[in-house]
Formats: C-alpha cells, sequence, structure tokens
C-alpha cells in the first residue's frame, strides 16, 4: 500500500500561465479532499513576484474546506513564509533546497548553505512537522547529473535541522530507474524509507517505472499531482509530476479514483 501526497495545487499551479480564479484553486482542494489522499499541498508562501500564480495562498487556505482526515501543507522558503503558514493553519509545512548550487541559486536565490541556515528557525520555530525537499537529486537542468553522494549530504543536513520527512526530487523528470536504485541504496543509510518520499516529474515516461524501483526498495510515499500537472518556473523543461491517476492505477493507494477524476476535470479548462 502506497501513500500519495498531492501536489497538484502547488506544483501544479505555479507552472500554469493562465489566470486561475483563487475560487477554481478553492475547488479543487475540496475535490482532492473527497479523493481519499491524507495529505494536499495546498500553495506555497513565497515571493508573490518570483511566483504570481500563487499569490492567493493565504485566501486559499481560508477557503478550503478541511477534511479532518487530511493534512493541509504549505510550501515555505524562510521565516516570512513560516509566518504566512502560520496564519494559514498549515497542519504541515515544507522547507525546499537543491543538490544542485545553480538551481538553487535561480530557485531560491541562496547557496545550498545559505539555505539551509535560513531553514533553522524555521524549523525550529514550526509549530507542525516539517518536509524537506532536495531538488534536482538525479539531475539539474544547468549543470547535468548530480551524484548520489552530494544528494545524501544535503539530506543529512536537512535531517539534522529536525525535518520530519526528506522528498527526493527528480525536478526536470531524467532520472531513469537504475539512478533511483543506485541513489537510494546510499540515502536510506542514512534516511529511512518511512521518512523517505520520492517526489517525481515525468519528462521520458519513466516516472512509474521509477516509482516501481523506489517501491522495491520499501519507499511507500509519493508525490504526485492530479492530472499529471506540475513543473517548476525555474527548472527550464520542467515537466509535470507522475499523475496521481498513474499512480493509483499501478499500487494499491486507497484513493477513489473517480473523485479524483472529478477533482483533475476542474484544472482542465485553465491548462
Ligand atoms: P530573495 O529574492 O532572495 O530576496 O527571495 P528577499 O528574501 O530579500 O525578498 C525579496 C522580496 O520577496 C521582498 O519583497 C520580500 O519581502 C519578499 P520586496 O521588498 O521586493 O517587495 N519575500 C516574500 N514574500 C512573500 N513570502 C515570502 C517572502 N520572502 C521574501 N516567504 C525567495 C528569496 C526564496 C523568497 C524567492 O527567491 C522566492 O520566493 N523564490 C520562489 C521559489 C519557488 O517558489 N520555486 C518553486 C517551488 S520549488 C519546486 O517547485 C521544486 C519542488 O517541487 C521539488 C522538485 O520538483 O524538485 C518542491
Ligand atoms: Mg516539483
Amino acid at each position: 500500500m502506497i501513500r500519495i501526497v498531492e501536489m497538484g495545487p502547488r506544483d501544479g499551479l505555479q507552472n500554469i500561465k493562465n489566470n486561475i480564479p483563487t475560487e477554481v484553486k478553492i475547488a479543487f482542494v475540496d475535490a482532492l479532499s473527497q479523493a481519499g489522499l491524507d495529505e494536499i499541498e495546498v500553495s506555497s508562501f513565497v515571493s508573490p513576484k518570483r511566483v504570481p500564480q500563487l499569490a492567493d495562498a493565504a485566501e486559499v487556505f481560508a477557503g478550503i474546506t478541511r477534511n479532518p482526515k487530511v493534512r493541509y501543507m504549505a510550501l515555505v522558503p524562510n521565516e516570512k513564509g513560516l509566518d504566512g503558514a502560520i496564519g494559514a493553519k498549515a497542519d504541515k509545512i515544507a522547507v525546499f533546497t537543491a543538490a544542485s548550487e545553480t538551481f538553487n541559486q535561480m530557485n531560491i536565490n541562496a547557496t545550498i548553505a545559505e539555505s539551509v541556515e535560513r531553514f533553522r528557525p524555521v524549523v525550529e520555530r514550526s509549530p507542525v512537522p516539517v518536509r524537506g525537499y532536495v531538488s534536482t537529486a538525479f539531475y539539474c537542468p544547468y549543470e547535468g547529473k548530480v551524484t548520489p553522494t552530494y544528494v545524501v549530504e544535503v539530506i543529512k543536513k536537512l535531517l539534522e535541522l529536525g525535518c520530519d520527512e526528506i522528498s527526493i526530487g527528480d525536478t526536470i523528470g531524467k532520472a531513469q530507474p537504475d539512478e533511483v536504485s543506485e541513489l537510494l541504496a546510499e540515502s536510506l543509510k542514512v534516511c529511512p524509507p518511512k521518512k523517505t518520499a520520492m517526489h517525481f516529474h515525468d519528462t521520458f515516461g519513466q516516472a512509474v517505472n521509477n516509482a516501481k524501483a523506489a517501491a522495491k526498495l520499501g519507499i511507500t510515499v509519493f508525490d504526485a499531482s492530479a492530472g499529471g500537472i506540475g513543473g517548476c518556473p525555474f527548472a527550464p523543461g520542467a515537466p509535470g509530476n507522475i499523475s496521481t491517476e498513474a499512480l493509483a492505477r499501478t499500487f494499491d493507494s486507497g484513493l477513489d479514483l473517480n473523485a479524483l477524476a472529478k477533482a483533475s476535470s476542474i484544472m482542465r479548462p485553465y491548462l
């Protein structure tokens, strides 16, 4: 049995050029809340100049109808973001850094070391559990192949800070199953399967195979987005996340596929 962490409202919508009304985002989250998911990343509290698509994070959080079985997560880059997430009553927050310096600069304007220091007070002050993302864990759009040793060092730093869970990101969807096995063979030595989530984007149709490779090594938590929408505006060529539907058809997930289809259909007119 796997657990899917739904990324659609955050990773999905941050990369869509069309203007999506706040009410539509709220309807999307509410529909996802009825699909049997237990965690949804609702939005991010980042600079509205950098990601205008999610500038209404507070309004979205305030407008959703919370299902008590669902944890509603917010992505935050710094203490200002943490304050936004606390104000929005997020049940969990996620900080994010990368395993490649160039991507991290482009994404959050910091070195990896600077970002970890930025997260220290965020993790200390957070009243809710903290997930830590490691982006570009396989390939960087600027630097190419990333070595597993480097990824493991970043994972260690995030765990030392006190992150409760690590999500390993194939930001540009270039990983192959053998590379997933290779990285996990190293990362699982420092971060056990129950604390590890895999975050696959799907450029070359390998994301499901990558998830299968990870599942073989004991991974049970996967990030995905309804309808396969998504991508990072600061990673050129970043495609959509692996779709929640594809994962739910491949693994036993307990999700309601009809309810998922309804949720995905809400976004379709805006893609
Ligand atoms: P900065 O450019 O270094 O500068 O920002 P700053 O900290 O001095 O702030 C600049 C301006 O942003 C100021 O406003 C701040 O108040 C404001 P101004 O004075 O110019 O009017 N600001 C904020 N506003 C709202 N909320 C905040 C906040 N912080 C500062 N939290 C910063 C650094 C990280 C904020 C910026 O670079 C940023 O927001 N970047 C966007 C990063 C982002 O959202 N990327 C996409 C998500 S990551 C992803 O998709 C990957 C993932 O899915 C995993 C994977 O696929 O690998 C997670
Ligand atoms: Mg992503």
